[in-house]
């Protein structure tokens, strides 16, 4: 045991001395009298010399993009949970989302974020002009955002989170693109979406919820 601590403890030690020397030694005299840590965003924004930081905080962003970023964060209205809220509920009704052409919206399956009953048939075409068409049990979002990362796939073959899921769906059956689960209105459908498990515990890995129980025939 004493030999497996001193091994742990060289990586650290090289590390913590490295930061010191890159992070701590360059900050302001702005940023060290607030205290704020060298990796910080606001450190960042208070720097009087951002370059000296950077090496640590973000080595891709150029002076003029850092400026940029300071100048857009310093002006940005507020944004609330509400008007989140909004964005998804309208995007959830949206039958084009992600440019969508099949004439239906989230609602059309999970109508008021449960489930319509019964399973929807999608199409895979696998390489070679093989088609797939599962067919797949229509679940309830009541409790689905809290089910994620979770294994999915006809064999469960890969993980995914709830962004993930959301864009499996607009291309499964909105016959719509993925939406890039980073921008505002994938994150505002994720609230949408979380907003029906609020309260609920985070159960990561559990099956989707069927309310009115499995179909024949359907995954
Ligand atoms: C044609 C019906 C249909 C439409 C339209 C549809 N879904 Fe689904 N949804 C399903 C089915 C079927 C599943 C189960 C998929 C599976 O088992 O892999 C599912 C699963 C989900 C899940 C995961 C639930 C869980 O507990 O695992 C989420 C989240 C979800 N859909 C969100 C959406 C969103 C958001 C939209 C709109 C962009 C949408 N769905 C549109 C049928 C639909």
């Amino acid at each position: 045991m004493k030999r497996f601590i001193s091994l742990l403890a060289i990586p650290i030690f090289a590390f913590a001395s490295c930061a010191g020397g890159a992070g701590g030694g360059a900050v302001t005299k702005a940023g060290a009298s607030k205290g704020i840590g060298a990796d910080s965003m606001e450190a960042k924004l208070t720097m009087e010399k951002p370059r000296d930081i950077r090496i640590m905080a973000d080595p891709y962003l150029s002076d003029a993009e850092v400026a940029a970023m300071r100048e857009g964060m310093m002006n940005m209205p507020p944004d609330t949970m509400e008007a989140s809220l909004e964005r998804g509920k309208k995007m959830y009704h949206d039958p084009t989302l992600g440019n969508g052409n099949a004439g239906q919206s989230c609602a059309s399956c999970h109508e008021g974020g449960g489930s319509i009953g019964g399973a929807a048939t999608t199409e895979v075409i696998k390489p070679g002009g093989f088609v797939f068409r599962p067919k797949l049990s229509i679940p309830t979002l009541k409790g689905a955002a809290v089910s994620f990362p979770k294994p999915r796939g006809p064999r469960r073959g890969f993980m995914v989170n709830l962004a993930g899921m959301n864009s499996m769906c607009i291309a499964a059956f909105n016959k719509g693109q993925w939406l890039d689960a980073n921008s505002q209105p994938a994150v505002d459908l994720q609230n949408y979406i979380a907003a029906f498990s609020k309260g609920k515990k985070w159960k990561p890995g559990a099956k989707k919820i069927l309310p009115s129980g499995p179909v024949a025939g359907a995954m």
